[in-house]
């Protein structure tokens, strides 16, 4: 069981310089490193109209671009919701960029109103990610838009 409060601590004081590329590539950084079950983290970044482009992340090659109709990531993006999904192969339209992934958790990240991008969690263990997981994890994109300017 992941404790969010040292990790959303641990972030904060990661982040420590405002620009969103270092914060982005030290924020899933860390993410990969002390999210147990993990496979891939990173970001998808809003830099045209309803398009995701690969951002920073860890983990294998990704999938790139992903428009807003397409896929867990572009569903996130579309409905501004998080996407916790307990098994990708149930979801018709899942963009598989690894086999292995079998649960995937998308939090948009939402500034100013605008869609400045998703952070996309997968992990090869079905049922991985808990409402406690969505939880802490919306709490970590929250830490990471207030010590940032995009
Ligand atoms: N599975 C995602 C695509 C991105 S990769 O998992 C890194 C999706 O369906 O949107």
């Amino acid at each position: 069981m992941t404790d969010y409060t040292l990790l959303g601590r641990q972030l904060d004081a990661l982040l420590d310089t405002p620009d969103w590329l270092t914060n982005s590539a030290q924020t899933c950084a860390l993410l990969m490193q002390e999210i147990p079950a993990l496979n891939w983290a990173g970001f998808y970044l809003q830099r045209q109209p309803n398009m995701l482009h690969l951002g920073p992340f860890q983990g294998k090659p990704a999938c790139h671009p992903i428009p807003f109709d397409k896929g867990v990531c572009g569903a996130a993006a579309r409905t501004r919701q998080t996407q916790r999904i307990d098994d990708v192969h149930a979801i018709a339209d899942h963009i598989a960029c690894d086999s292995a992934s079998q649960a995937e958790l998308v939090v948009p990240v939402v500034v100013d109103d605008r869609l400045w991008g998703v952070l996309d969690l997968d992990s090869p263990e079905r049922n991985r990610f808990s409402e406690a997981d969505q939880a802490g994890i919306e709490s970590l994109v929250e830490i990471f838009i207030a010590r940032t300017t995009f």
